[in-house]
């Protein structure tokens, strides 16, 4: 089976791709499995440009079918903030809990109902022969005050999602990889690269 390198160091995203790419014929591995050791700097002003900056950079040093995500949180009170600088919003070093706290400080006055904000993901699809191709979700929702549920990753535990009462890391995996950002551009990746496969 061909395989195909999901570019990235981060282990929330490859548990996530695992699951979202499962039962089409590649054989996923990551970089660490592919004895790739790189770190890209994300020098992009958009979610499509460091996304495709990652892809680039992991296809031309494996030669294999690569996937990068490149995704963030937008907060309408924070005029789009952290966005494309949501790994890096509380400083190099930081880990989640403290990005996430960090966060709940900046909206700790604004009112709930003017916490809105959206997950968003865009995959790129670097072939080896130079292409790329881009694919985008989104999964709106609102910040919630306090951090709640231990599943998923990120700023899922003040990831309110309305619809399901419930913040992103108080859903199972399974249901996450349903309605998330990831999952809405994984389902128009999974289009493309069945196509691939099927010629
Ligand atoms: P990057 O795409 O590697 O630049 O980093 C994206 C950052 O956005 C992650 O490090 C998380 O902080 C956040 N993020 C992206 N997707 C998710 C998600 O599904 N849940 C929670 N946080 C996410």
């Amino acid at each position: 089976m061909q395989k195909l390198l999901i570019a990235t160091n981060n282990a929330g995203k490859v548990r996530e791709f695992q699951e979202l790419l499962k039962g089409l014929p590649y054989t996923l591995v990551t970089p660490k499995e592919s004895g790739i050791k790189l770190e890209v700097e994300e020098t992009g002003i958009t979610y499509q440009e460091n996304a495709r900056i990652k892809a680039a950079a992991f296809v031309k040093a494996s030669g294999l079918l690569t996937l990068a995500d490149d995704s963030g949180l937008e907060v309408d009170a924070l005029n789009g903030e952290p966005g494309i600088r949501s790994s890096r919003y509380a400083g190099e070093g930081a880990g989640d809990k403290e990005r996430v706290d960090f966060l709940l400080n900046k909206l700790k006055n604004v009112p709930e109902k003017l916490r809105k904000g959206r997950f968003r993901c865009v995959i790129a699809l670097a072939r080896p022969d130079g292409r790329i191709d881009f694919c985008e979700g989104v999964c709106e929702g609102r910040i919630n005050f306090t951090p709640r549920g231990s599943e998923g990753f990120g700023y899922d535990p003040i990831f309110y999602f309305t619809e399901l009462n419930q913040t992103m890391a108080e859903l199972p995996s399974e249901v996450k990889n349903q309605i998330s950002h990831r999952a809405r551009a994984a389902a128009k990746a999974r289009l493309l690269l069945q196509d691939w496969a099927s010629r």
